[in-house]
C-alpha cells in the first residue's frame, strides 16, 4: 500500500500528540514541550520528550519514537500503514489506499499507450514534420528516431488526455502516472505539449517515464514526468534496457549526461551509451551499471559543470566496483557537439584514448590555477596529495614527479611528510561494528550530518534526536560533536573553511571522504523537514540491531572519553583562535 506523502503529513500534523502519548507516559510540561519516562526502555530520568510544535514524540536517550504515526506504530507494534489508518480515522481523513501492484500495472499501461500515441503523432501529423525536420538537422536518421522511440506531444493541451480517456483510463490514474495535471476548476491538461518525447524504460524494457524537449525554446528545455510508483529517476538509466546485449559484448558502458549524447554515441557506432536524466549520478545507478559490466567510461560535458559532475561520479562508480575511465572532452563540448564537429572516427578515437581517474583528477585540479601564486600552489599540492592517498606507490611516484615538474621544484619538496598521510586508526572495535551494521544507518547518519552543515537551523533538532545513542559511525559522531558543541557555539552560519580550522588532520580526512565528496553535498540536494524526519526514523531503529547492541558498551566508553576530554580542548583552542583574531583586527 502506498499512502501519499501529503496525507501522512496531514495525519501527523492534525493528531493531538499529547493526547496520543498520555495513556502511555506520565507527561509533565517543560516549556514548549512535555517530558516523561520513556515507555520504550527502562528509563530512570524522564527522557521522553513530546513536542506539540514539531509533532514529535521521541526518547532523547534511546531514540525510540518519532512522528505520531511512528509513535503509534512502535507502541502498538503494528505496521506503518496500520498506524496511519488508525490515526486517520478519528481525524476524518480518508485514505484511498491502492495496492501497490495494481497501481504499478495501471501506470505501465498508461505509459505504454502514451508512448504509442506520441510516436504515432510524430510520424503522422503536420507538426510531426517540423519535429522530424528538427531531429534530422540534429543528425538523426529515421531509423535512429525509431530505435529511440522518439515521439511528439501535440500542441493541443488535452490531446493525450482524450486518447487515454478513450482507452478507459480515469483522470486520477493519468495524474498519478504523471502525464496529466489537474486545473483548479477540475479540468485536466497534458503535462507535455509540443515537445519531442524521449521515453525512459526500466530494466525490463517497459516505459516508466518521459522527458520532453521543447521545440520553441521554452524556458524549460527538458520537462520530465515526475517520480511515480514506477518511475524513480535515481534508479533508472536512459537507454540501458535497449543495449544490454551491446554492453555485454563490448564489456563496457558509456555514461552520458544527456539524451542527445547517447544518441550521438549510437550514431557514431558506440551503441552502449546510457545517461542519467538531469540529476547527479546515484549509488543505485552505479550499482545498476555494475550489474551489467565492470567497466564504465564517463562522458559528461566538457564544461565546468560536466567536469565537476565527473569528479563526483568517479568515487561512486569506483565504490560500486567499476573500472572507471573518462572521456576527455575539451572546449566545453558535449559528445553530441563533438560528433557533429569532428565526425565519428574522431569520436571513436577519443573513446579509445579515455584517461584514468588519477590523470583526470590531476588535470582537473590544475586547471585554471596560476602556479606562481602561493595560494594556488598550496591548493594544488593539497588536492594532488589527497588524490593520491591510498593509491599504488608507482602511481604516487609518477604523479608526485609530475607535480614537482609542474611546480618547478625538487621531488623532495612535494613529497608528503608522513604526518600528512592518513594515520591508520587503531579503534578496531567500532570498525568491526561498521561491517556488521546495515549500511542504511551509515547513509542516514552521513546525510544528517550533511544536513546539519547545509542548514544550521536544523542542526539542533538533528543533534538532539540523535543524542549520544543513535550513532553508527564514530567518525561522523566526532564530526557532529565538534560541529554542535564547538563550531555552532561560536558561529550561526556554516562555513566549511572555518569549520576545518577546528578539525585535526584525521577529521579533515573524514570530512573529505564522508561528507564533502558525497553527492548529497552538491547543490541540488534538499533536506527538508520530511527528509530529516525520514532519516531520523531510520536512525531510530539502530538500537534494535544486533550489531549495535553488542557494541553499545564499547561505543559508549569511547564516546564519553571523547566528549569529555576532546571537547574541552577544542573549545579552548577555539577561544584562543577567536581571541587571536580579535587581537589581530
Ligand atoms: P543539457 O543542458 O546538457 O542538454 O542537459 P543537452 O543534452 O546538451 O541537450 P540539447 O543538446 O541542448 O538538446 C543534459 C540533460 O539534463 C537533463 C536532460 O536529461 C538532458 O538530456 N535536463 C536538462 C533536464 O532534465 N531539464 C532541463 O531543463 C535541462
Ligand atoms: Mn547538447
Amino acid at each position: 500500500m502506498a499512502i501519499p506523502r501529503n496525507l501522512i503529513d496531514e495525519i501527523n500534523e492534525k493528531t493531538d500528540i499529547v493526547a496520543l502519548v498520555s495513556p502511555y507516559v506520565n507527561l509533565v510540561k517543560k516549556g514548549k514541550n512535555f517530558m516523561g519516562q520513556c515507555p520504550f526502555h527502562d528509563d530512570k530520568s524522564p527522557s521522553f520528550s513530546v513536542s506539540p510544535e514539531k509533532h514529535l514524540a521521541k526518547c532523547m536517550a534511546c531514540g525510540e519514537g518519532g512522528t505520531p504515526i511512528v509513535f503509534y506504530q512502535k507502541i502498538k507494534n503494528v505496521s506503518f500503514e496500520q498506524a496511519a489508518l488508525a490515526l486517520a480515522e478519528p481525524l476524518g481523513i480518508k485514505l484511498n489506499v491502492v495496492k501497490k501492484g495494481e497501481q504499478d500495472q495501471v501506470e505501465h499501461a498508461i505509459m505504454k499507450e502514451a508512448n504509442i500515441f506520441y510516436e504515432f503523432y510524430l510520424h503522422n501529423s503536420e507538426s510531426g514534420k517540423i519535429a522530424i525536420e528538427y531531429l534530422t538537422k540534429r543528425g538523426l536518421s529515421i531509423d535512429e528516431i525509431k530505435h529511440f522511440q522518439i515521439g511528439l506531444a501535440p500542441k493541443e493541451k488535452d490531446a493525450l488526455f482524450n486518447i487515454l480517456k478513450n482507452k478507459s483510463f480515469n483522470p486520477d490514474q493519468m495524474e498519478s502516472a504523471g502525464l496529466v495535471k489537474r486545473r483548479e476548476d477540475g479540468t485536466y491538461y497534458d503535462l507535455m505539449s509540443y515537445r519531442i518525447t524521449f521515453p525512459v524504460h526500466d530494466p525490463l524494457g517497459r516505459v516508466v517515464g518521459f522527458s520532453g524537449r521543447t521545440l520553441d525554446n521554452d524556458q524549460v528545455k527538458y520537462l520530465n514526468t515526475p517520480e511515480t510508483v514506477i518511475f524513480h529517476k535515481g534508479e533508472t538509466l536512459y537507454h540501458l534496457s535497449s543495449v544490454l546485449r551491446e554492453i555485454r559484448m563490448s564489456k563496457k558502458v558509456i555514461l552520458h549526461e544527456g539524451f542527445f549524447d547517447v544518441i550521438a554515441s549510437y550514431r557514431a557506432g558506440i551503441p552502449y551509451g546510457v545517461a542519467t536524466m538531469g540529476t547527479a549520478l546515484t549509488k543505485k545507478q552505479a550499482e545498476l551499471i555494475k550489474q551489467h559490466t565492470n567497466h564504465v567510461i564517463v562522458a559528461y560535458d566538457g564544461d565546468s559543470a560536466g567536469q565537476n559532475a565527473t569528479m563526483k561520479a568517479i568515487p561512486l562508480l569506483q565504490e560500486a566496483g567499476l573500472r572507471v575511465d573518462i572521456l576527455r572532452l575539451r572546449d566545453g563540448l558535449d559528445p553530441d557537439d563533438f560528433v557533429k564537429k569532428n565526425g565519428k572516427e574522431a569520436y571513436q578515437a577519443l573513446i579509445s584514448e579515455s584517461i584514468d581517474p588519477v590523470q583526470f583528477g590531476y588535470d582537473y585540479y590544475k586547471n585554471g590555477l596560476d602556479l606562481t601564486n602561493a595560494n594556488d600552489i598550496n591548493a594544488f599540492k593539497k588536492n594532488v596529495i589527497s588524490l593520491l592517498r591510498g593509491k599504488d606507490n608507482s602511481i604516487r611516484e609518477i604523479y608526485l614527479k609530475k607535480l614537482s615538474n609542474d611546480l618547478g621544484v625538487s621531488y623532495d619538496a612535494v613529497r608528503p611528510k608522513p604526518e600528512i598521510e592518513r594515520i591508520p586508526r587503531n579503534d578496531s572495535k567500532p570498525q568491526q561494528a561498521k561491517r556488521e551494521l546495515p549500511l542504511k544507518y551509515f547513509h542516514a547518519e552521513k546525510q544528517l550530518v550533511i544536513a546539519m552543515m547545509k542548514d544550521p537551523s536544523a542542526s539542533t533538532r538533528i543533534d538532539q534526536a540523535l543524542g549520544t545513542q543513535l550513532v553508527a559511525d564514530m567518525d561522523l559522531f566526532r564530526l557532529r560533536t565538534t560541529l554542535m558543541h564547538g563550531y555552532y557555539k561560536s558561529y550561526s552560519t556554516f562555513d566549511l573553511e572555518t569549520f576545518k580550522t577546528m578539525l585535526d588532520e584525521d577529521q579533515i580526512t573524514v570530512l573529505n571522504d564522508k561528507v564533502t565528496s558525497q553527492i548529497e553535498w552538491g547543490g541540488q540536494f534538499i533536506f527538508d523537514e520530511d527528509a530529516i524526519t525520514r532519516l531520523l526514523d531510520v536512525m531510530s531503529t539502530i538500537t534494535d540491531t544486533k550489531a549495535y547492541k553488542a557494541l553499545l558498551v564499547e561505543i559508549k566508553q569511547e564516546k564519553e572519553a571523547y566528549t569529555q576530554t576532546t571537547m574541552v580542548e577544542k573549545q579552548k583552542a577555539l577561544k584562543n583562535k577567536i581571541s587571536k583574531r580579535q587581537v589581530n583586527t
